[in-house]
């Protein structure tokens, strides 16, 4: 099928290229000429697993332009998957949707259905699909289709690929059977439903996530305080099938582009039909906390953090990407400095996109031991292989003082029992060998 996609962020392009990977004719729409031209050139501007080679595997098949006029005009199905960041209050920005919606109906030319892939607010699939026919420069029909994202940053190609579900809400039969078509060669179980419900099963299902996560975290944080161990906790918990065993790891709390906006935005509406989420909103609060654990610990072995070297050691707010957004890292570095410490910092990926943020006020290592190097502390906020291989002992050796405040349970806390050292996780009793 002939497919344009408006966005060539995470969810965007991985979805045009794993459309085109499908046999799809994809055009994909950006502003940014710098982010297209590169794409032209079969480079990936965003760092994510087996997508550069998905790209150029296809490439016959994949357009890149910033013309959405010609690339709108004929497609028989138009994806929208630009941003809908956070605003002030904590509502969802749909600006950059009303942006490609007012592209579109500027620019069609014959019948297409419009898929709203961005996570947009419950109602929003309504209102877009009224303004593009208000806005029709052609006499031609569209309807607009609800097929929400579920794929994760790290993981996205085959998450898309090899989806667990596949949810298309229309209010049509005639179009949720187009999208039954785009979609007719993935594996995935299809779910037919409305457009509401669709908007709805996504902020559920991502706040869900959330509060799964904020709810291991106090549990975590009340292990410390009665002398239980998380991980032993959220096994046990997690082999009961009702519960599960993933999105049961306790840690510094969660960031990322879709859990602090989706929650935020959900709470939000909630109230606007005043009807508040009392749940998300302590799955907010818990996490606004969580990520201050580390500095807060730090503060139970130095009274003042000035002059000390701090070794950072991961910076993004997971593994896999190069993805900054709400990391954890950011609010603790910046606390850091304002306190005097000197920050060492180790990512084996996010280094220019950090120095942005605190442009020539960190020292960045190429490897983890550097970071370590005659560190005061040790602060571990992404759980990259790099960090996890380093040896109990290398803390030892290369630390002035070995106070290391593990963020994300990386390691063992038997292999840290007989060294002359602090190790401080989260849910777990502490070695304190100084
Ligand atoms: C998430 C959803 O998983 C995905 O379905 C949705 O489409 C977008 O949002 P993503 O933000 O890429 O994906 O990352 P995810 O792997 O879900 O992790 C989000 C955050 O939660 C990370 O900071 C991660 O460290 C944290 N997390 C995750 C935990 O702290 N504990 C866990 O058990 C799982």
């Amino acid at each position: 099928m002939k497919i344009a996609v408006a966005g060539t962020g995470y969810v965007g392009l991985v979805t045009g290229v794993c459309l085109a990977e499908h046999k799809h004719e994809v055009t994909c729409v950006d502003v940014d000429e710098k982010k297209i031209e590169k794409m032209q050139q079969g480079i990936s501007p965003i760092y994510e697993k087996g997508l550069p080679e998905l790209m150029k595997k296809n490439m016959d098949r994949l357009t890149f332009t910033t013309d959405y006029k010609k690339a709108y005009a004929d497609a028989e199905v138009i994806f929208i998957g630009v941003g809908t960041p956070e605003k002030v209050d904590g509502s969802a920005n749909l600006k950059y949707v009303y942006t490609v919606a007012k592209q579109i109906a500027e620019s069609v030319e014959r019948d297409c259905v419009v898929v709203v892939k961005s996570t947009v607010p419950i109602g929003t699939n309504d209102k877009i699909e009224n303004y593009i026919r208000e806005h029709l420069t052609h006499p031609v029909e569209i309807d607009c289709v609800s097929n929400p994202e579920f794929l994760s940053q790290g993981t996205a190609v085959r998450d898309t690929l090899h989806a667990a579900r596949i949810i298309i809400g229309a209010e049509k039969e005639k179009a949720g059977n187009v999208l039954m078509k785009v979609y007719e060669d993935f594996e995935a179980p299809k779910i037919l439903t409305n457009r509401r419900s669709a908007e709805m099963i996504k902020y559920a299902s991502n706040d869900f996530l959330a509060l799964k996560i904020s709810y291991v975290n106090e549990i975590a944080n009340f292990c410390e305080t009665v002398g239980a161990d998380i991980e032993d906790v959220a096994k046990g918990m997690g082999m009961d099938e009702r519960i599960g065993n993933k999105f049961l790891k306790a840690g510094i709390g969660y960031g990322g582009s879709c859990f602090p906006k989706d929650t935020k935005a959900l709470h939000w509406l909630g109230n606007y039909y005043d009807k508040e989420f009392k749940t998300i909103k302590a799955a907010i609060e818990v996490n606004d906390n969580q990520k201050l654990k580390l500095i807060k610990k730090a503060r139970q072995y130095y009274s003042s953090l000035e002059g000390l070297t701090v070794a950072v050691l991961g910076l993004t707010f997971k593994p896999g990407t190069n993805d900054l957004r709400e990391a954890p890292s950011i609010l603790n570095v910046g606390i850091l400095l304002d306190d005097g410490a000197v920050v060492k910092a180790f990512d084996p990926v996010a280094e220019a996109e950090f120095d942005r943020l605190y442009p020539g006020k960190i020292k960045y290592c190429e490897l983890p031991e550097q970071a370590l190097e005659d560190a005061d502390l040790c602060m571990i906020f992404t759980e990259w292989e790099e960090i996890k291989n380093l040896t109990p002992q290398t803390f030892c050796n290369k630390m002035k003082k070995p106070v290391i405040l593990d963020g994300r349970n990386c390691f063992q806390i038997r292999e840290f029992e007989d060294l002359p050292l602090i190790y401080d996780s989260i849910g777990r009793r502490t070695v304190r060998n100084i």
